[in-house]
């Protein structure tokens, strides 16, 4: 499995409530974390088992250095990781006492990852796992050149924005949580797992299937094979960071071992439940032990 995709230092203060506009509060003492959408679903794939390669770009600065480090203390294949001239990605973070974020990403070293910069051997790779915080050009090219290849795309669709047709044709597998189905729809996002299952019919094409998370609603997916809902384990919430990550990289090493979809979703469903009830982003993923604990598998 590749991945390509963001890699950030996470900069993360808890809150009592998040500031309005205007407004100044105090929090905690900052942490800093290893994450980036690209690297924690890298990163939850590898630690459930899959081999994974991840491709994107590092500053040439401390943040650089220690997330190069952070990576390298996975078992992850990093051979296609650029340093460039430009500060590594950051991300500031505020988690609130329920345990819901709000993310500003400062994009930084993760721009730099243009589609001259992707492996030339690409058309090789069996599953592709993308998201939405490196260029949407080098993300369409190689959704096209994987697929061109045979191998399996699958795109996280986050953070939302408006998708051109030639990336909605390469995709296998769309997964968007409920916030990002309203952007890219322009509608409200879906309250209820009825809403959600005709959200996903929507958004799918003759060939894809769409996955529609709806945090402790559940999720839904719609796609060739059938259709159906998962309820999501309840957990007490400590921190939701890295939580859709942590469902997105579980599904793809789900699908990628050849489990059904139904059972593709119902394990990444309970990788991301359990990851709410840790704080942080990489340092919450779980490990294929405590998966497998957590969800009696
Ligand atoms: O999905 C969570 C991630 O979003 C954080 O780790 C942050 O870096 C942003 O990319």
């Amino acid at each position: 499995m590749r991945v390509i995709g963001s890699i950030n230092m996470d900069v993360v203060v808890e809150v009592e409530r998040a500031p309005g506009t205007g407004e100044t509060v105090l929090g905690s003492d900052y942490r800093l974390h290893p994450g980036g959408k690209g690297a924690n679903q890298a990163v939850a794939a590898a630690r459930l088992g899959a081999p994974v390669d991840m491709i994107g770009c590092l500053g040439q600065d401390a943040y650089g250095k220690a997330l190069h480090e952070a990576l390298q203390r996975e078992a992850l294949g990093l051979d296609h990781l650029h340093h460039v001239d430009t500060p590594s990605g950051a991300a500031f973070i505020t988690v609130e006492r329920n345990g819901q974020n709000r993310i500003v990403v400062a994009p930084g070293a993760n721009a730099q990852l243009t589609a001259e910069r992707l492996p030339s051997d690409l058309e090789r790779t069996d599953w592709l796992l993308l998201q939405l915080e490196v260029p949407l050009e080098t993300v369409a090219t190689a959704a096209r050149r994987v697929r061109s290849g045979g191998g399996r795309v699958v795109l996280n669709a986050a953070p939302a924005r408006t998708l051109p047709d030639t990336l909605v044709e390469a995709v296998d597998y769309l997964v968007i949580n409920e916030t990002e189905a309203g952007v890219v729809l322009a509608v409200d996002p879906p309250t209820h797992a009825e809403d959600a299952l005709q959200l996903a019919n929507r958004l799918r094409t003759k060939h894809s299937t769409v996955v529609i998370t709806l945090g402790a609603k559940g999720s839904v997916w719609s796609g060739p094979a059938g259709q159906g809902a998962v309820d999501a384990l309840p957990v007490d919430v400590v921190d939701t960071t890295a939580c859709g990550d942590a469902y997105v990289g579980a599904l793809v090493w789900a699908l990628s071992t050849g489990q059904p979809m139904w059972r593709a979703v119902e394990l990444a469903s309970a990788n991301g439940a359990l990851t709410a009830t840790r704080a942080g982003a990489q340092p919450a993923l779980p490990t294929i032990q405590e998966l497998r604990c957590f969800a009696s598998f």
